[in-house]
């Protein structure tokens, strides 16, 4: 019986193609997967450190795992990610969780079959945490657990140093990987019939200024959308500062990349922007915004913001959500600030905080604004016909089809049972607009040739 792995996965998009990597190379080891814990042999935990809820997610799981341990003594528990690179989090478990057998981080993944042969030998837990992070590692297996949609990074680390923010210290500087092996990667995944691509970095628009000769995220894409299948080009995150100009013209006239922008703006107030660090005013947030949706036809936005921030005050707050209405983005992801350990901001948490029910208060009104123009703009959606590429079935009903427009919004599709879907385009008929999701029909057969990049207009039956 081959021994079998199962990988608990927090955080962000990179810690989920961390977790495809390091499954790779547990393949070819001999492991095989399965879906629970409570079968397992071995189990990863891929812990994020982003805010104060994914980590004590992750304690909470490091916690339970305790008495799996005591009735599956042969069972080995690692933990990796961005929690493990903050030295309160090994303290922690050399304190709490002597159960756990290794705890290795983001920048040596790539060591895992040497990691668990050294766990192996060690009579406690083995913990191997690199600083600082090595070249980029070509050529490491992968197993990829989406079968339609598939997430290449191009850039790891980040450079930006935003004061609320753990990311750069859990991983490392910014390192870009060449255009070759990235373009080698990605026709590989075309051959295989991917036609979703996502390129992945935490500021994927400084790819390229640390390679020699140096290039641009609208040079990789450019180079990327010449490959034959790919039919979507997608890229995230990105950060408002380094979006250019020639990126949005590059958008604007691409076929495949698609016309879904997520700008993280953070805060409306330019004194809190200023104090966040992001290098960027409001007016000059907005002038970009402007230029996005000029250029770009039917452009849908979405971005990210923090509550809450250390000395944020109402007329700060009123600032952003004057803005949210202004830009009125299809969807937000709205957080509560969050202190994190050596980031200046937590240290002005100290001295200057949003007390709780201020935070909450605000990120309900603020909620509760996105909510409505994100329904609003669903509205307008209405009786159009859109291409969606169908990833598989809804897991709440089984008779409905669930898949994404380029503009990354999840539809749901009435199911002919007679036709497997799953990664096709299909043309539906949008006939129902909620907040989060579209509901529609099918109109014909399913697409063949490029995706249709406008919308053809028809009246709702
Ligand atoms: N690199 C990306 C995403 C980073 S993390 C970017 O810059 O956009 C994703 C989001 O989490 C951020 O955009 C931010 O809105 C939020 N976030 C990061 N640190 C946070 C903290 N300490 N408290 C609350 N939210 C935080
Ligand atoms: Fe964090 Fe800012 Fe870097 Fe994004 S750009 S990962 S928010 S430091
Ligand atoms: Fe979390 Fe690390 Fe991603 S902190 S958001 S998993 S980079």
């Amino acid at each position: 019986m081959p021994e079998k792995y199962f990988i608990k996965t927090y955080g962000c998009q990179m810690n989920e193609r961390d977790t495809e990597i390091m499954a790779g190379q547990l393949d070819e080891l001999g492991y095989s997967p399965t879906p629970h814990d409570y079968d397992a042999d071995l189990i990863i935990i891929n812990t994020c450190a982003v805010r104060g809820s994914a980590e004590q997610h992750a304690f909470g799981y490091i916690g339970q795992l305790k008495q799996l341990k005591e009735q599956h003594p042969d069972l080995k528990l690692a933990v990796a990610g961005c929690m493990a690179q903050e030295p309160g989090t090994v303290a922690w478990i050399k304190r709490y969780a002597p159960h756990v057998d290794l705890v290795f981080g983001t920048h040596n993944l790539h060591q895992l079959p040497r990691l668990l042969d050294e766990a192996e030998e060690h009579q406690e837990t083995l913990v191997d945490v690199w600083k600082t992070a090595g070249d980029v590692v070509e050529h490491l297996p992968s197993h990829r657990n989406d079968g339609v949609r598939a997430f290449v990074n191009i850039i790891y680390g980040c450079d930006k140093f935003c004061t609320y923010c753990i990311v750069p210290f859990t991983r490392g500087k910014e390192r870009s990987r060449n255009i070759t092996p990235i373009f080698e990667e990605v026709k590989a995944l075309a051959q295989e019939g991917y036609q979703d691509i996502t390129v992945l970095g935490q500021n994927v628009n400084s790819y390229g200024h640390d390679l020699d000769p140096q290039v641009d995220l609208a040079d990789l894409l450019q180079t990327l959308e010449r490959i034959d299948g790919v039919r979507w080009l997608r890229y995230t995150t990105s950060h408002p500062r380094d979006f250019s100009q020639r990126l949005i013209d590059t958008i604007a006239e691409s076929k495949k990349i698609t016309h879904h922008v997520h700008l993280p703006v953070q805060s409306g107030s330019s004194g809190i922007l200023k104090r966040m660090n992001r290098k960027y005013t409001k007016e000059q947030y907005l002038d970009l915004i402007d230029r996005v949706k000029q250029a770009i036809d039917d452009v849908s936005l979405t971005t990210d913001i923090i509550v809450g921030f250390p000395g944020e005050s109402e007329a700060d707050f009123a600032e952003t959500l004057d803005l949210v209405k202004t830009v009125r983005y299809d969807a937000a992801f709205t957080f509560i600030y969050s202190p994190r350990e050596g980031t200046p901001a937590a240290r002005w948490e100290g001295r200057d905080p949003v007390p709780n029910p201020v935070k909450k208060e605000r990120l309900n009104r603020l909620m509760e604004l996105q909510y409505q123009i994100s329904w609003e703009a669903n509205q307008k959606l209405l009786g159009l016909t859109e291409p969606v590429l169908i990833e598989g079935l809804s897991r709440k009903d089984p008779n409905v089809w669930a898949g994404r427009t380029q503009s990354n919004k999840v539809v749901l599709v009435n199911r002919d049972a007679r036709e497997d879907l799953i990664d096709r385009f299909v043309a539906v008929r949008i006939e129902t607009a909620k907040t989060f999701y579209l509901g529609g029909v099918q109109v014909g057969a399913p697409l063949s040739g490029p995706a249709p990049r406008r919308r053809v207009e028809l009246p709702l039956l």
